[in-house]
């Protein structure tokens, strides 16, 4: 062999080396360094066998860097699609099926997200006994709870309901 590197599938030094999928979702242009929060989200851990591939602060056309999650054989639910939204704000999801991609939409920042983040304060109506499911409003940068107005920003990731 006169070369000192994998060919992992013909692309040139220049383009992405991060395989395609068959069938799942890619989850592209995700802010540099919050991949491994992507995963957090979608309850994914690498224990289930699950098939997933990561690009971290690889270089991207739209930003400097972007960070890229592709998760095999799965499709995510507009709950996880929203809290994704909160830390990626630029995202787009790509469906594939059969190596096509056959659904691209950016995610959308909802307005207020409820029963996927808890409240830390843990005198918050939302965190008592009652059962009293979270509710929190967007903002431009971070979430503010509705009972409590506890505001989070970065660490939106450690609330999420699993
Ligand atoms: N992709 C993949 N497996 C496939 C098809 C696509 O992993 N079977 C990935 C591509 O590598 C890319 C993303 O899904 O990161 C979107 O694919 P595509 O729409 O073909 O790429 P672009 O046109 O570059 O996307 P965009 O315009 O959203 O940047
Ligand atoms: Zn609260």
């Amino acid at each position: 062999m006169s070369e000192n590197h994998d060919h992992h599938d013909g692309q040139d030094d220049h383009e992405l080396r991060v395989s395609k999928i068959r069938s799942g979702t890619v989850i592209d242009h995700v802010r540099g360094g919050q991949a491994l929060n992507v995963l957090a989200i979608l309850g994914i851990d690498g224990t289930d066998g699950e098939e997933i591939s990561i690009g971290m602060n690889v270089p991207s056309d739209r930003f400097a860097r972007k960070d890229i999650v592709k998760v095999e054989g799965r499709e995510l639910s507009q709950d996880e699609v929203d809290v994704l939204s909160l830390i990626a704000p630029d995202a787009t999801i790509n469906i594939i099926r059969e190596y096509e991609v056959v659904e691209k939409h950016r995610v959308e920042r909802p307005d207020v997200v409820e029963g996927v983040l808890s409240c830390p304060n843990s005198a918050c109506i939302s965190t008592g006994d009652e059962p009293v499911a979270s509710r929190f409003e967007v903002l431009d940068d971070g979430v503010r709870c509705a009972y409590c107005e506890t505001i989070v920003r970065d660490e939106i990731p450690s609330l999420i309901d699993t």
